[in-house]
């Protein structure tokens, strides 16, 4: 009822606007599925200058959508506009990859866009503004963005590994022949890359109202340390063979999980995985956007300690540790040519 919605609306960013991802996220976070449907939003909507047309048929949908919590909708190619007094930022728009490319291959491409962005969101946003990346490759540009906006902390900036979470849920539940639902703390290691370690070892199967350890449950290791595995790493290049695009309604409905869930915390018992800068926690390398678990309050995500890791898992987050660091060097000496 609108007399329970909050007088004030919230303005709300998403880069690449007129791409395929936007066109599913918009109407994602018009309608209320990020903010609650009490929280008014004013959309700003970013993308290149040769897009301003296709952007202009986004906008009039929008308005045809009629969607009562919209309360204002700002194209833009101008970065000082688009980032302007925002408090969410979704930064999606970037080149997606090809068949046979790795989501590395785009960093040259992509990465000075999240040094662009990274300025004008220091510049222009608010200095609690919680950013998602989402463009690839997802980690690195994530830091790159961060590094470029010295005034918000550095825990403001993360990368989306949700979609990998979502796939790993969905795998195992069609596994066990349960819904969807009943399956939750499955962890996504590292990159947002085919290094990325999806690990069931921690993660939960509601059956008949009990909660059972999913590689109980499953009883079949091998399954879990290799096709699962690489399924989930592969998901991505899976969905672009068939489609000839990326994934791009899973995408967005995964960025919608990951900012909600920020914003609005995690239930208790819960874990989802975001890449966030490492402490170094679990040997992971330090000063890198690391997907780790975490449980979220008061906008606010920790990483969960003590966890136990076996040596195949510490080989594998070994693995996508170094891929990280490595971005991170590739990265760098590309900003600071
Ligand atoms: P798309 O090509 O359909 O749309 C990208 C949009 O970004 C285009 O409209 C383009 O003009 C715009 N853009 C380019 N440079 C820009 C800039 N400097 N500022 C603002 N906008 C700019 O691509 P898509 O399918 O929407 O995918 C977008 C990105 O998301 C790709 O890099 C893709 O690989 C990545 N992605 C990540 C995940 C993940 O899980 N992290 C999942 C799916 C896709
Ligand atoms: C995905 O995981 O679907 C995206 O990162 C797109 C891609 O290139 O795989």
């Amino acid at each position: 009822k609108s007399s329970h919605l909050k007088p004030e609306p919230i303005r709300v960013v998403v880069t690449g606007a007129a791409g395929q991802i936007a066109y599913s996220l918009l109407y994602m976070v018009a309608k209320g599925d990020v903010f609650g449907p009490n929280q008014p939003v004013i959309l700003h909507l970013l993308d290149i200058p040769p897009m301003m047309p296709v952007l202009e048929g986004v906008v009039m949908e929008l308005a045809d959508c009629a969607i009562p919590l919209l309360r204002g909708v700002v194209p833009t190619a101008d970065v000082a506009v688009a980032f302007k007094d925002v408090s969410a930022a979704f930064l999606v728009g970037a080149m997606p990859r090809k068949e046979g490319m790795e989501r590395k291959d785009l960093l040259s491409a992509n990465v000075k866009i999240f040094k662009e962005q990274g300025s004008a969101l220091d510049r222009y946003a608010k200095k609690d503004v919680k950013v998602l990346v989402v463009g690839n490759p997802a980690n690195t540009n994530a830091l790159i963005c961060s590094k470029y906006a010295p005034s918000i902390p550095k825990e403001n900036f993360t990368a989306m590994t949700r979609l990998d979470q979502n796939r790993a849920q969905a795998q195992i539940s069609s596994r066990l022949g349960v819904p969807v639902g009943e399956v939750s703390n499955v962890i996504i290691w590292g990159n947002h890359s085919s290094t990325q370690f999806p690990d069931a070892s921690h993660a939960l199967v509601n059956i008949n109202g009990k909660q059972i350890a999913v590689p109980d449950a499953i009883k079949d290791d091998n399954w879990l340390r290799s096709m699962f595995v690489e399924i989930v790493q592969k998901r991505g290049a899976t969905v672009i063979a068939a489609r000839k695009m990326s994934s791009a309604l899973s995408a967005a409905k995964a960025a919608t999980d990951h900012m909600r869930d920020w914003f609005a915390g995690t239930a208790p018992g819960a874990v989802v995985s975001m890449g966030v800068i490492s402490d170094g926690s679990y040997g992971a390398p330090k000063d890198v956007v690391f997907s780790f678990p975490v449980t979220i309050k008061d906008g606010k995500w920790r990483i969960v300690e003590g966890l136990v890791i076996d040596d195949f898992a510490k080989e594998k987050l070994a693995l996508t540790g170094a891929e990280l660091e490595e971005e991170k060097r590739e990265a760098v000496a590309i900003t600071q040519a």
